[in-house]
């Protein structure tokens, strides 16, 4: 490859700016032309490319959000419109692309891959549910967004001896709740991995505040259901208990990434461009247990990302 682009697509995430930082940067150091799109695959469509300097990136890397905008683009996913993207890349003799986004996005490079442009995919998504990464940048930081909402919840709840019902993001995938959930101590995670019964969530209420516990939380990943659902229903059957909701929504998405998410991101940028300088393409690029990891696109957006039940289990067993 001799010219490269880059977009971010989808849902943005706390550290795409630290990817196309690093995509930039090291596309650069490899001697490559570097393109930005913006607006995701609905800038492709529009054509609006711009070429990237070292400067272009530079004051980004303690930025959430993307400098690059996102989108979500329904004529991409038809088969014109995927030529018509194709098409545009090559009238700009771009040869290469990497797209930095969750599941859809990965869609869109695989696509785009089978119409002769070789693509990589970065995982950029507060969900973590990609497949054959154990990370996805944005998602520590928005685990710590809502670890702090959390302690602060904490203050009030135990002020009025309540329970708090904390709905947190994450689409189909608890991840965000389960990793959130250990980490601010809370008595229920929900999540729609695992089942649940809300006369038991009730008693295991009931009985923390028995053994003298002042507060209790409970987290709700977006994909059990509304947070406000799990209040009423809990009002209705089970009147003693005082609960009170509370929706982080977009805030999750929002703020400056932690060093975690900055380090992933430039990691995984530099090797996805490396990767399409060794002639790789259509892969997804992911971190296993320390490793950089490239995983066949087809497989990634295939493949259900696996649930920890083992720490799941740890954080119920600690909060008792
Ligand atoms: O995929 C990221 C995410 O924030 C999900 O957690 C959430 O379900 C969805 O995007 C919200 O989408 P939107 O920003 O379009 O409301």
């Amino acid at each position: 490859v001799k010219k490269i682009a880059v977009l971010t697509s989808g849902g943005d995430s706390q550290g795409m700016n630290a990817a196309l930082r690093a995509v930039v940067r090291s596309g650069l150091y490899y001697g490559l032309e570097v393109y930005g799109i913006q607006r995701g695959y609905q800038g492709l469509l529009e054509n609006d490319i711009t070429q990237m300097d070292l400067r272009s990136v530079g004051d980004i890397i303690q930025r959430g959000g993307t400098i690059l905008r996102s989108a979500r683009c329904e004529e991409f996913k038809t088969p014109e419109g995927q030529q018509k993207g194709a098409d545009i890349l090559n009238q700009h003799g771009i040869d290469g692309l990497v797209v930095i986004g969750g599941d859809g996005s990965y869609h869109g490079a695989n696509k785009l891959s089978k119409l002769g442009i070789k693509t990589m995919g970065l995982p950029g998504t507060i969900d973590n549910d990609i497949s054959f990464t154990d990370y996805t940048i944005g998602f520590d930081t928005a685990v710590s967004v809502v670890v702090d909402a959390v302690n602060k919840l904490r203050d009030t709840m135990s002020s009025h001896a309540r329970s708090s019902v904390v709905e947190v993001m994450g689409r189909h995938c608890g991840d965000i709740a389960l990793h959130a959930g250990l980490a601010s101590g809370a008595e229920t995670i929900l999540v729609p991995e695992v089942e649940y019964n809300l006369d038991e969530v009730a008693a295991r209420l009931r009985e923390n505040f028995a053994k003298g516990k002042r507060h209790s939380i409970i987290i709700v990943a977006e994909g059990v259901g509304r947070g406000e659902d799990i209040v009423c229903d809990l009002k209705e059957c089970h009147a003693s208990i005082d609960a009170r909701v509370t929706v982080l929504g977009h805030i999750q998405r929002g703020g400056a990434p932690t060093p975690f998410d900055r380090n992933l991101a430039s990691r995984l940028g530099d090797f996805a461009v490396r990767s399409l300088i060794n002639g790789e393409s259509d892969k997804g690029c992911g971190i296993i247990k320390g490793e950089l990891v490239l995983t066949d696109i087809d497989k990634v957006v295939n493949t259900k990302k696996e649930f920890d039940r083992d720490l799941y289990d740890l954080a119920l067993r600690l909060s008792q």
